[in-house]
């Protein structure tokens, strides 16, 4: 398999450079005591810059669709590194005590060994569904912590990054949406996708990078599930008033293919199941 790099198309530009952010106007004193950012910015970065090691297992997969491939290669995978990039620069700007590339080489050892093919969906066209989980997920998430923070560099490199994610969001939708023309799976098979999708998404990658994070950053102190479970928690509290759960639950149902009028329905019950979950 090429690398992915040759798939781009020449001259391409990004929409932001994260090289032209003046991480020398970051006010440190604002964030610099939040454990909870610094926790989540650097298990952030290190999931991020990992696009660049999985997207050729994603262009294989799409092999027979120039469309995809092209716009993966060209901005897709640049984008989510950049994003890590952008996280790692911000991390290393406010807690320059912390050694990124050892937790980055640590987390690239674990979860490297994870990212292979077989772990991808089936079929294009339910990998297209996966990806649209995995995008709602980010979207949200920096949707809610763009809310959550006050450092204004910060604000900005989320502003940027959450736009980025829902424009992702709308092109594995639109390319879903072209599969399904010709090729289309059941409600059901769509549900189910969706679903596993969920109940992975801030467990592997996540868990894994925290992990690694915490270890580098308590040298001597050995982790404990209950240290993961403490920071999901707190993530979930401080999450409750940030969190656009409209939006999420909108941005998936919207995926299966079903009569609007149901959709519409199944959004109420979906949207209240969500807020109590998220009281777990
Ligand atoms: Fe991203
Ligand atoms: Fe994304």
């Amino acid at each position: 398999m090429p690398p992915a790099t040759q798939h781009r198309i020449p001259g391409a530009e990004l929409r932001w450079n994260y090289e032209e952010i003046d991480f020398d106007a970051i006010d440190c004193e604002a964030i610099r005591n939040d454990q909870l950012m610094f926790y989540m910015l650097a298990s952030a970065s290190l999931v991020e810059i990992m696009a660049e090691l999985y997207a050729s297992n994603l262009i294989e997969k799409f092999r027979d669709t120039p469309e995809v491939v092209g716009w993966l290669g060209t901005y897709w995978q640049r984008e989510e590194a950049q994003h890590g990039y952008a996280l790692k620069a911000y991390v290393e700007h406010v807690w320059p005590e912390f050694d990124w590339q050892a937790a980055n080489t640590r987390f690239r050892a674990e979860y490297g060994a994870l990212c292979t093919e077989e772990q991808l969906e089936p079929s294009p066209a339910l990998e297209l569904i996966a990806r649209c989980v995995v995008e709602t997920g980010t979207t949200t998430m920096y949707h809610a912590v763009h809310d959550y923070v006050r450092e204004p560099v910060l604000r900005q490199l989320f502003a940027n990054i959450k736009t980025d994610e829902a424009n992702h969001y709308s092109h594995f939708r639109q390319y879903y949406e072209s599969y399904a023309q010709s090729r289309a799976h059941s409600a059901w098979a769509v549900a189910r996708t969706i679903w596993r999708r969920m109940t992975d998404i801030h467990t592997e990658d996540s868990y894994i990078a925290f992990k690694h994070v915490f270890a580098v950053r308590n040298p001597g102190q050995p982790f404990r599930q209950e240290d993961w479970r403490n920071f999901s928690r707190t993530v979930k509290d401080k999450a409750r008033s940030h969190y656009p759960y409209a939006v999420a639950v909108k941005m998936l149902v919207r995926l299966i293919p079903l009569p609007q009028i149901f959709l519409q329905i199944l959004q109420w019950p979906l949207l209240g199941i969500a807020r109590l979950a998220s009281r777990k």
